[in-house]
């Protein structure tokens, strides 16, 4: 079975939609880590709850990003990690980490990448006129909110919509496509091809 680590820097309503359907079966694989970047978050005490083991990592502790990267990696290696999944990780990871990892690093954003790129999302989504934005899975590259896309669902956005009321929605969206996406990657389905992502038949 394939340990995956979840990696979450604030609320970890993500991380809470993972761990539930790995409950429900939908996927099967160990939840072996929480990594975290802020002692203060509440995915924290969401893994408390779930009998997660947790790892803190403040970067004010370390002199360098790559100090800092270098720790997660020991600790990634030492727990025998086969998919990282970031889920609300407010931190770019860089090319050394995206290397040592390549291919087997997933994030989730709250757009229909590449429109609306940034910590800024759905706000921008809203405020822009469009009439749909929605939510993406892809693999993580060098460079940010960018790499193949492995599930994208459209939410529209209606004439009644508050800023509030759109983030609920993705929000909601959110936790039903990362399960899925991470079930297609464990059942060895997804293919790269030419920065796209093939979908193998089950
Ligand atoms: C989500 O909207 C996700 O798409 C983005 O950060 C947010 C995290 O929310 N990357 P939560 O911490 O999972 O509730």
């Amino acid at each position: 079975m394939k340990n995956i680590a979840v990696f979450a820097s604030g609320n970890g309503s993500n991380f809470q939609a993972i761990v539930d359907a790995r409950t429900r079966g939908t996927f099967k694989a160990r939840l072996k880590l929480l990594v975290c970047d802020n002692p203060d978050a509440y995915v924290l005490k969401r893994a408390v709850k779930a009998k997660i083991k947790a790892f803190i990592v403040d970067r004010r502790d370390f002199l360098s990003k790559k100090d800092f990267e270098e720790q997660i990696i020991k600790k990634l290696k030492s727990e025998k990690i086969d998919l990282i999944v970031l889920a609300g990780f407010m931190r770019i990871v860089s090319a050394h980490f995206v290397k040592q990892y390549r291919n087997k690093i997933l994030n989730i954003h709250p757009s229909l990448l590449p429109a609306f790129k940034g910590a800024h999302a759905i706000g921008d989504a809203f405020i822009s006129g469009a009439k749909v934005t929605g939510v993406t899975v892809h693999f993580v590259d060098e460079m940010m909110d960018h790499g193949p896309i492995i599930l994208q669902e459209i939410v529209k956005i209606k004439e009644t919509d508050t800023k509030e009321s759109l983030e609920a929605r993705i929000h909601a969206v959110e936790h039903a496509v990362y399960p899925k996406a991470i079930k297609l990657f464990l059942d060895n389905r997804l293919r790269i091809r030419k920065a796209k992502v093939i979908l193998r038949r089950g």
